[in-house]
């Protein structure tokens, strides 16, 4: 609830948040109290989950910003429309990523590896160019990237994105010790295969035995819910994590035990 939510009073950037895992992370992050901007390329999505963020009265608010996260002009745009708005960023969750579907690396092509690794990697460095300005004048702030389990206990069928999510992990890392002295935290979260519209991609199709199969990959013998990636990003935005940066936390029930 606005007011005593655990990021009352933040203003959040979410990417791709109008599907998937982002839609949840924005519903989170308003229900603890935050103002967030739905950072997504599909129009009709990110307009979807900043109306019912607003329809909710328990909400604290939120705003649709079309950015395409691989293109420098849109993330520029993005962040100065919310800094206009707002003042301030206090929260940018890089969300947003795209999979080639489930197939031997070499028929990936190369028109597929580049766009995978602008989606799943350019788009942090290019927010990095962004925000920490915004974050210096602010005397700090938090990134949460969302990674995977992919990028530490690869699968095959899926080498550029397992990579372009390794990648990610460790800009993570890297950006956190390079900037942890102008209090920027930046920390990766790592979700397990989840119920998202991605998943038919990475199973290679969708069906009960696959499933099962994902499924019985993961010690706790599911796979991973939006609310419980959500929960997570939730926490690292939050003050209560203000001494943790630099991780990959892996949610993932157990999967890259
Ligand atoms: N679903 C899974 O099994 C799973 C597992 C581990 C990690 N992840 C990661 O979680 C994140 C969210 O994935 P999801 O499963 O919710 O997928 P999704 O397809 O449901 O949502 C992704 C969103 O990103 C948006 N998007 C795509 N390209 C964009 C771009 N260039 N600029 C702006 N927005 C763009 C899409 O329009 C969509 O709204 C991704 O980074 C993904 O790699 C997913």
């Amino acid at each position: 609830m606005p007011g005593d939510g655990r990021l009352h009073g933040k203003i959040a950037v979410v990417t791709g948040g109008g599907s998937g895992f982002g839609e949840d992370i924005c519903t989170k992050f308003a229900e603890e109290g935050a103002s967030v901007a739905v950072l997504d390329i599909d129009d009709a999505g990110g307009r979807r989950v900043a109306d019912a963020i607003n329809a909710a009265s328990s909400a604290g608010g939120a705003r649709f910003v079309h950015c395409d996260v691989s293109r420098r002009s849109d993330v520029a745009h993005a962040v100065r429309t919310v800094v206009d708005a707002e003042q301030r960023i206090d929260v940018y969750v890089n969300n947003a990523g795209i999979t080639h579907r489930n197939q031997p690396l070499l028929d990936v092509t190369e028109d597929w590896f580049d766009r995978i690794f602008a989606v799943n990697v350019k788009a942090l460095y290019l927010s990095a160019l962004e925000l920490v300005p915004v974050f210096r004048a602010n005397g700090g702030g938090v990134v949460i990237n969302i990674a995977s389990t992919a990028g530490i206990r690869p699968r095959p069928g899926l080498t550029v994105y397992n990579a372009s999510k390794a990648a990610a992990i460790l800009f993570s890392k890297s950006m956190a010790v390079e900037y942890a002295a102008d209090n920027i935290r930046v920390n990766a979260v790592c979700p397990v295969a989840g119920e998202t519209p991605l998943l038919t991609e990475f199973m290679g199709g969708d069906t009960p035995e696959l499933r099962a199969k994902f499924a019985d990959s993961v010690p706790l013998g599911r796979l991973s819910q939006p609310r419980d990636i959500a929960n997570a990003v939730a926490f690292l935005a939050s003050d209560e994590a203000a001494f943790i940066t630099g991780i990959a936390l892996e949610v993932d029930g157990g999967r890259c035990v």
